[in-house]
C-alpha cells in the first residue's frame, strides 16, 4: 500500500526522500513523486513506474534541491497508475501526499466543483489538497481541523503549505504513520525501516494529533493546537535487519532468519519448562473456563490461524473458528463475552482485520492480538498483546511471520490444554521441550532440502497449473503453500483437502499437472498414499513431501523431499521452509520481481 516519507533537516531532502521510499518499496506501489522546497518554491516531480522512473525523470527535469519535502509511493485504489494521478497533489498553496481512501471524497469533489476548482487527477487524494487550499486562511492548524471534520475515510497524510516552507505537517487516522525523531531533523513515515538509517527514536500520531515539524524539532498538538507531551518509543530493529544483508532477495534472507526467530519468539515464554502466556488477564483459570475460541486474519496470518485451530481443538478440545476477517466482519458474528478472539497480523495495521478486532471488541470478549510490529494499531487497540520477534519482514510474501505466529499458536494450545487439563503438566513440558528443540531442526532442513527445491522450481517453473494436496494439519499447509506460489511465481494453483479430489478437481489432473502431495501426518499417511495413487494414475508428475522414516514405494513419486522424523503436531514448521523455498526459487526461474510481486502489497490498509 501506499508509502509516505517527509524530511526536514539539513541534508538534501530529495536524496533522504528516494532513500526513505526504497525501504518502503516492499508495500508495493505503482508508481512515485517528491515535492522539495527548492529556493521557497515547491518543485514536484512524480512518475508512473518503479523509483528509478521516478528518477529517470528527475535527470530530465531537474532535480530538486532543499533540505524540507514529502515523498510517496503510490498503490492505485482511485484512477489508475499514471504520472498525474501521482502523488504529491497540489492545489494552490497545499501539497500534500496521503495513504488511505476518502470514502466521501465524490460529495467532497462535487462542493469544489462547484466552488470553481478544477480538478486534474481521478484521484480522492486531489480532493483533500483542493479542499484544504480551500479552507486554509493563513491558520494551518484550523484548516486541518476543518479538513478532518469533513473528511470520512482512512489517511494519513504528510502537508506542505507554500507560505509555511518551513514546516511539513501530519495528521492520520486508520493509516500508519510515525514521526522519527533526530538532532537537526525530523521525518515522517509510513513505517520504521524508511528511517532506520537515521533514528531509532520516534512518536506515534494518534488520531486526531497534529505533528509539526520543522527545523528546530517536532511539536504534536491536538486539534484546538494546544500541545501534547508524546512519549518516545525506540524501536529495537537496526538497520541491518532491513536490509538484504548478502542474499539476492530479502525473501529468501527471511526464510533463513526462521529459526532465529522462532527462538526469540519461544524462549522468553517458557518458564520451568512451561509455556506463559504474557497477557495477566489470560490466566489459567479463565482460559480453563474458556468454550469457544475465534482466531480472525488475512491471508498467510490466516493460515497460522489454522495450525492454532488444529492444535488447540487437538490438544485442549476447546472449539476454534477461524475467519477471514474482510468476512468475518459482515456475517454478524456469533460472538459470546466469555469467547476469546484472537487477532493475528504481522504488520498490525491491516484495515480488515484491524476493523474486525474493533468489531469483536463491541461484543465484550477478550481480544488477544498476535502482532510482530509493537506500537501498531492493532496491538495498541487489543485488550492484551502477544508479540511475535520475527524482526522486520521486507519482503511482501510473508514467511518468517507465519512461523512464528504459528510457534505463539503452539505455546497457547498447551498453555490451554495445561489448564483445561486435557493435558498433564508432563505431557505439556515434553511438548513444550520438543518445541524448543524445533529452531535448530528447521536450520537444518533450510539447509537439506534447499537443493531439492531448486531442482524442482528448474522442473515446474513453466507449469500453468500446480495442484497441492493434503489431509489435517498437511492441508493448511498445502493452502499456505498454494498462496505463496501464486502470489510471487504466478503460476495458477489450488490446494485440495486431498479426499476432496475426487468429488471435482480430479478431472483437472491428466497426464503431466504437477501435485505437490503433503503426507507427513503419521494417522493419516495410508490414505495419502492411496489419493496420490488416485492422481498418480490419471499421470500427474508427484513431488511427495513425507517423513524420512515413511515407507513408500517409488512408483508412487517422481519427486520425494523428506522431513526429518518430528511429532506430527510441529511437523508445519518444518513444512513451512519447504513451501517456501519452492515458491521462492520457482518465482526466480521465472525471472519474477520476488520481493514486490505485481499488484500486492505488504501492508493492506485499504479494505
Ligand atoms: C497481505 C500480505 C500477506 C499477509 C496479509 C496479512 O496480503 O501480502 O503476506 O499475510 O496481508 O497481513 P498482516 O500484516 O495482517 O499479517
Amino acid at each position: 500500500m501506499c508509502g509516505i516519507v517527509g524530511y526536514i533537516g539539513t541534508k538534501n531532502a530529495t536524496d533522504v526522500l528516494i532513500d526513505g521510499l526504497r525501504k518502503l518499496e516492499y508495500r508495493g506501489y505503482d508508481s512515485a513523486g517528491i515535492a522539495v522546497v527548492d529556493s521557497g518554491k515547491i518543485a514536484v516531480r512524480k512518475a508512473k513506474g518503479r523509483l528509478d522512473d521516478l528518477e529517470a525523470c528527475m535527470q530530465k527535469t531537474g532535480v530538486p534541491k532543499g533540505n524540507c519535502g514529502i515523498g510517496h509511493t503510490r498503490w492505485a485504489t482511485h484512477g489508475e497508475p499514471s504520472d498525474v494521478n501521482s502523488h504529491p497533489h497540489s492545489c494552490k498553496r497545499v501539497t500534500l501526499v496521503h495513504n488511505g481512501i476518502i470514502e466521501n471524497y465524490i460529495q467532497l469533489k462535487e462542493e469544489l466543483v462547484n466552488d470553481g476548482y478544477v480538478f486534474l487527477s481521478e484521484t480522492d487524494t486531489e480532493t483533500v489538497a483542493v479542499m484544504l487550499e480551500k479552507l486554509y486562511k493563513g491558520d494551518s492548524i484550523k484548516a486541518i481541523d476543518e479538513l478532518c471534520k469533513k473528511m470520512r475515510g482512512s489517511y494519513a497524510l504528510g502537508i506542505i503549505f507554500s507560505d509555511r516552507p518551513e514546516e511539513i505537517y501530519a495528521i492520520r487516522k486508520d493509516s500508519p504513520l510515525i514521526v522519527g525523531l533526530c538532532e537537526d531533523e525530523s521525518f515522517i513515515a509510513s513505517d520504521i525501516p524508511a528511517v532506520l538509517k537515521y533514528t531509532n527514536r520516534y512518536y506515534l500520531i494518534e488520531e486526531n494529533e497534529i505533528a509539526v515539524l520543522n527545523k528546530s524539532g517536532v511539536c504534536v498538538v491536538d486539534r484546538e493546537g494546544k500541545k501534547i507531551e508524546k512519549s518516545v518509543f525506540e524501536a529495537k530493529w537496526d538497520i541491518e535487519a532491513a536490509e538484504k544483508g548478502g542474499y539476492p532477495h530479502f525473501m529468501i534472507k527471511e526464510i533463513n532468519e526462521e529459526p532465529k526467530a522462532l527462538k526469540n519468539t519461544i524462549s522468553p515464554h517458557i518458564e520451568n519448562g512451561m509455556p506463559v502466556i504474557p497477557v495477566s488477564e489470560l490466566g489459567d483459570e479463565r482460559l480453563a473456563a474458556l468454550n469457544k475460541i475465534h482466531i480472525v486474519a488475512c491471508g498467510t496470518a490466516m493460515h497460522a490461524g489454522l495450525i492454532g485451530k488444529s492444535a488447540i481443538e487437538e490438544l485442549a478440545r476447546i472449539p476454534v473458528e477461524v475467519s477471514i476477517a474482510s468476512e468475518f466482519r459482515y456475517v454478524n458474528p456469533i460472538i459470546n463475552k466469555d469467547d476469546l478472539v484472537i487477532i493475528i497480523s504481522q504488520s498490525g495495521e491491516t484495515a480488515d482485520t484491524l476493523a474486525a478486532l474493533r468489531l469483536a471488541k463491541k461484543s465484550g470478549a477478550y481480544t488477544l492480538a498476535v502482532v510482530n510490529v509493537v506500537g501498531s494499531s492493532i496491538a495498541r487497540e487489543a485488550d492484551g498483546a502477544w508479540f511475535t520477534w520475527a524482526g522486520p519482514e521486507i519482503a511482501v510474501a510473508s514467511t518468517k511471520a507465519f512461523s512464528v505466529q504459528c510457534a505463539i499458536m503452539y505455546m497457547l494450545a498447551l498453555r490451554l490444554s495445561f489448564a483445561k487439563g486435557t493435558l498433564s503438566e508432563d505431557e505439556v513440558k515434553e511438548k513444550t521441550a520438543e518445541l524448543m528443540s524445533i529452531p535448530d531442526v528447521v536450520e537444518k532442513v533450510i539447509e537439506q532440502i534447499d537443493p531439492a527445491c531448486r531442482e524442482l522450481a528448474c522442473q515446474n517453473f513453466s507449469t500453468t497449473d500446480l495442484f497441492f494436496i493434503g489431509r489435517g494439519m498437511d492441508y493448511s499447509l498445502s493452502v499456505e503453500g498454494s498462496l505463496k506460489l501464486k502470489e510471487i511465481s504466478y503460476i495458477h494453483s489450488e490446494a485440495y483437502a486431498a479426499g476432496e479430489l475426487k468429488h471435482g478437481t480430479i478431472s483437472l489432473v491428466t497426464d503431466g499437472v504437477p501435485v505437490v502431495a503433503i503426507a507427513t501426518q503419521k494417522p493419516l499417511f495410508e490414505k495419502m498414499i492411496s489419493n496420490i495413487k488416485e492422481v498418480k494414475a490419471r499421470g500427474a508428475m508427484v513431488t511427495l513431501v513425507c517423513r524420512e522414516t515413511a515407507e513408500v514405494s517409488n512408483d508412487v513419486y517422481d519427486n520425494i523431499v523428506k522431513m526429518p522424523e518430528i511429532s506430527d503436531l510441529f511437523m508445519p514448521l518444518l513444512l513451512a521452509a519447504f513451501i517456501q523455498l519452492f515458491a521462492y526459487y520457482t518465482s526466480v526461474e521465472r525471472g519474477c520481481d520476488v520481493d514486490k510481486p505485481r499488484n500486492l502489497a505488504k501492508s493492506v490498509t485499504v479494505e
